[in-house]
Order: structure tokens, then sequence, then C-alpha cells
């Protein structure tokens, strides 16, 4: 345990049983970093950096952490740089959730056991950052969270480009036939092209507004373009808060409290946010004890408007949103339905910064809260005896005309299942067909990958069907769309409602009554329930941290961190 009455070196000092050799001892390890001794008196505000190589999205982490270190000088500080683990989202397997909960425990551990005061936490692909929020809440140490921001938009021939919902566009043409190989292939070239996070309101976007929300973030910093200079100032700026809260300090329990996790959940329905993101929020939020239900969710989504219009759900990309105001345009849009007593990293609450922000706003990207593009979120929870602890469909990014409807199930019983037949010919699927896949969820093999968003078969998309409606306990990458239920809870793995449907059983999906029914008599139900064998490998047959993951990562609905996470009282601990 590190004493509070101790700075920057002589914090939580290595126990030799000899207090003053253990100063004497990393003073003078210290030294051998080229630190002068006025030097080495110095508060210490730590930097998480999450560069990798497997991380495109933080390729300008250099010049940033760079930034950030400037900021920290600049408030007497000094800055030390400290690598935790990075998940770059596309290069992990089988899923970079699987391993957000590694990260938290990376960043929380690393951030209690070295010397610091305060850190400066910066990560931005999807899972980066509810990772390092999770982690900072369980240390809570004075925090300030930097992001890395968007990718800026490309071209090909006359159409703008930005990962990752024109990533799937094209792909879906590309399977129906409408393009080449080697327009594909152009394609993929130019989709991504400079540093910074998907360029729409996916899940790294999203966290980002969310993080800004909460307080965790400074304010206006959520949408900045990677690229842009004001990037660089946000990184100077962070360096520095963080450095002024070594003597006013502002732990992230006193931040993140269930009213600024409240008004957190508006602008994720605003904003038409990330489906993955009411995990993420619901981990961060549960480190400090704070539950989030979904029937809360329900409430606050038929009463927030959705105001922005960004790809997957709307036109536009970040930097679009960024000139238009950014996060606190959409706060001042939704300022009678926030707290405004809640605490910013700045040492100001919400209603504070709310006053001083005037700011432009472009309305043809952020709408008036009297004037939205739908007059209730992005966002809802379905219940019924398919989901009992609820599951979660973008109603933002779905066909209306598919949100009151009874189809046949086809069911998929794995990801393999789903990859070797959907583009079977023989395939027994129409338009009206509901697809389930089962056996996606957080205990199961795949670890639950945003494999929700199931291609529609081959035979069907050659046709011009562009949705249908999909049914699984897997998650979907922010920046899809579709009328696709998500986060089914419980999984099939643990022997759930979703592991008992059967090819060619009934299934209603009630968007107005936010219900998910199995159409199936409840004998037959309890017949299969006694049949059902679990798929998965038991835990005892897996090692390492597979293992660990299987034993204790909870149900969607609780944010799928590990059991062992939640604080103490939680858990009876
Ligand atoms: Fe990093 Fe999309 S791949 S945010």
């Amino acid at each position: 345990m590190s004493d509070d009455k101790d700075q920057g070196l002589a914090r939580g000092l290595t126990n030799y049983g000899d207090r003053d050799f253990s100063v004497y001892l990393r003073n003078s390890f210290a030294s051998s970093m080229g630190y002068s001794k006025e030097v080495l008196k110095k508060p210490i505000v730590g930097i998480a950096n999450s560069f990798s190589g497997f991380n495109n999205c933080h390729r300008h982490f250099p010049e940033l952490i760079d930034a950030v270190k400037r900021g920290v000088l600049l408030g007497g500080g000094l800055p030390i740089e400290f690598p935790t683990i990075s998940l770059g989202e596309v290069f992990l397997n089988p899923t970079s959730l699987k391993f957000r909960n590694l990260m938290s425990m990376d960043t929380e551990e690393m951030v209690r056991a070295q010397p610091m005061d305060a850190v400066v936490l910066v990560g931005g692909c999807d899972k980066t950052v509810p990772a390092q929020l999770m982690g900072a809440a369980s240390a809570d140490l004075p925090a300030v969270q930097l992001v890395a921001g968007p990718m800026m938009t490309s071209r090909y021939q006359e159409e703008r480009l930005g990962a990752c919902t024109d990533c799937r566009r094209f792909w879906g043409k590309f399977r129906a036939g409408e393009i080449d190989k080697t327009q594909i292939g152009d394609i993929e070239g130019r989709l991504a092209t400079t540093a910074g996070t998907c360029a729409v309101m996916g899940t790294a976007s999203t966290m980002a507004c969310i993080s800004e929300t909460l307080g965790m973030s400074l304010p206006g910093t959520a949408a900045i373009p990677a690229v842009h200079a004001d990037r660089l100032r946000a990184g100077e700026a962070s360096g520095l808060a963080a450095a002024r809260m070594i003597h006013s300090p502002i732990r992230p329990s006193q931040v993140i409290t269930e009213k600024s996790v409240e008004n957190a959940l508006r602008m994720l329905l605003a904003i038409g946010g990330s489906t993955n993101a009411i995990i993420h929020l619901t981990a961060v939020a549960g480190r400090l004890g704070i539950k989030i239900s979904l029937e809360r969710l329900n409430e606050l989504s038929d009463t927030t408007p959705v105001l922005v219009n960004l790809k997957p759900v709307g036109q536009h990309y970040m930097e679009d949103f960024f000139f238009a105001g950014g996060a606190g345009a959409v706060l001042r849009e939704l300022k009678p339905l926030l707290h405004l007593d809640t605490l910013t990293v700045a040492g100001t609450t919400l209603g504070d910064r709310l006053e001083e922000d005037p700011g432009y706003v472009d309305h043809r990207i952020i709408s008036k809260a009297e004037a939205p593009l739908e007059p209730q979120g992005g966002l809802v929870a379905l219940f019924g005896n398919l989901a009992p602890r609820g599951a979660i469909l973008k109603r933002s990014a779905a066909d209306p005309t598919l949100f009151e409807k009874e189809g046949r199930a086809v069911v998929f019983t794995s990801l393999e299942d789903l990859a070797a037949r959907v583009d079977d010919p023989d395939l027994d699927i129409t338009k009206d067909d509901f697809m389930v896949l089962q056996n996606a969820g957080p205990k199961s093999a795949s670890g639950m990958p945003e494999a929700g968003y199931l291609p529609i078969p081959k035979k069907l998309s050659s046709t011009g069907v562009k949705d249908m409606v999909r049914i699984s306990d897997a998650r979907m990458s922010g920046t899809a769309f579709g009328t696709i239920v998500l986060h089914v809870a419980p999984e099939a793995s643990v022997g759930g409602p979703l592991a008992l449907v059967r090819d060619g059983d009934r299934i209603r999906l009630s968007v107005a009554n936010k219900s998910i029914e199995l159409l199936v008599d409840e004998d037959e139900l309890a017949r299969r329930r006694a049949d059902w064998q679990p798929v998965n490998v038991p835990p005892e047959a897996r090692r390492g941290y597979d293992r660990l993951y299987a034993e204790t990562v909870l149900q969607a609905d609780a944010g799928c961190d590990f059991d062992f996470l939640q604080p103490l009282d939680e858990t009876g601990g």
C-alpha cells in the first residue's frame, strides 16, 4: 500500500524491511536514467502508454505522449511513461473483448504498484479506454483519460470512405456481386489511412464521448481528430490537469458516480452510440459498485432523443462531428436532462462547463433537442422468455419495418456452424426468417466476438436482401447496422434459453413492447432443458488466462467483468 503522505518516488516503496534503504536504493536506480536530484524530488505523473505495433489506432502515441509530458512539466510534475498491454481491435484472436479485463488488471496494478501521484491514461481503440477506465476506477488514483481521437476519412473514386461502416457496406456489395475483386482490393487500401480510431460513431468514439461525459476526460477532447494539432494541445492540457490534481486530488470515485453514469447513458443514447458501450459502461461503473439496470436504460432511452447524424446510423463522420461542436454541443442540447453537479477532472462541474462553453454548433450534424433525428434513444433492452436477463437492440441502426415481427428460427449452433452453412445454396431460409446464433457469449470458446452481425446468406443477399432479424448472445461492432438482437443473457453456453431454440421454432420480436419471446410451450422447453449438454470445453480442461476467463467472467448484463474484480462488498468478500 502506498502512503499518501509520501509523494513522487517515495510513494509505495519496495519493502526490504528498512524504509531509508528502500528510498536510497530507488533514488540510486532512478538516477541511472539521468535524472538530477532536483527532478527526483518532484511529484510524478505516470503516463499509461498503450502504444503497440499491433495497434494501428495508436500509431501517433509517441508524439501525443510528448505533448502530455510537456503539460506535466508545465504543472511542476515529473512525467514518467510506462507501458501497458494494448488491444488493437482487429489483431486479436478470438476477440479483443476477451483481453479487456486483462488490460484493466494491468492498468490497475501498475498504477497502484508504481510510484505515481496521478496518471494520464492514453488509449483509444475500442477496448482500451474501457480497460483503462476500469483500472483507474479500481486503483482510484487521480486520473485523466486522454483518447487517441478518430481517423480522418479517405476517398475511393467519388465516394468518401471511413472505417469501418464503409468496410461492411462495401463487403456487403462484394458478397452481393455488385463490385468485383479488384475494386474490393482498392477499397481495402483506402478505408483506414491515418492514425486514430474508427472514423464513425463506433465503440471507440462512443467511449470517448462517454469518458468526456463522465468527467474523466477534459471537456472538448473526445472528438478531436488524431492528426489534428488540437489533439496535441489536448495531450498537453491533460498532462497539466493531471499535475494539478496532485495538489487538489480528484479521484475517479468522485467523478464516476451514479449521476455521471446516468449522464453517460444519456450521451450514449443521444449519439446513437455502440451497443458495446453498454457492456463497457456497466463494467466501469461496476468497479465502483454502481449498477446499471437495463430497465433504467429503457426509461432513459424513451426520454432521450437521438441528436447526432453520424455513421453507422446517419450520414457523417467523426471529423464532421468535431467541427460541428463535438460532445460539448450534444451535452448542451441534453442539458435539461442531465445532472449538472457532477465533477470533471478539470476541477469544474458539468454545469460550470456548459455555462462557460457557448460553442458553435452545426445543426446539420448535431440536431437541436426540439428537432431531433429520433425522439427516442438509439438503444433498447428487450426482455422475455428468450432473454430473461435482457438483450440489446440498436433500434437507431435497425430497419423499423422489422420491429414488430414473428418469424421462423434458423439456428446456427456455433460460429463454425455459421461459417460452414450460411452460404450453402441449399440452406432452408427466407428473408422473413430469424437467424439465431448460439454459443457465442462471454463464456463460450469464442469469448463473445462481434459476430452478432450475422452475414445475410448469399442466396438472399444476391437478391437484394439487406437486413433480417438476427439474434445471438454475441456482440456487434459499433460500426455495424441491422435489426440485430445482441447480448442475450443468460447466454447459450451456460444453458440460457437461447440454447433451447431449434430450427423451425417461432420467435416474436416487439420493439414497442421491448420483448423477445420464444413461442414454444413450457413443457417442451423443460424437455429440451433436461436434455441440454454444454458444448464448451470445461474450465478445468483449460489453462492460464483462458481458464481464468471461463471461470470468472460475468454475463453481459454485468458488463462481462471478472467476478473477483468487483468491489469486495459486491462479492461478499
Ligand atoms: Fe481501433 Fe476501430 S480498429 S477503433
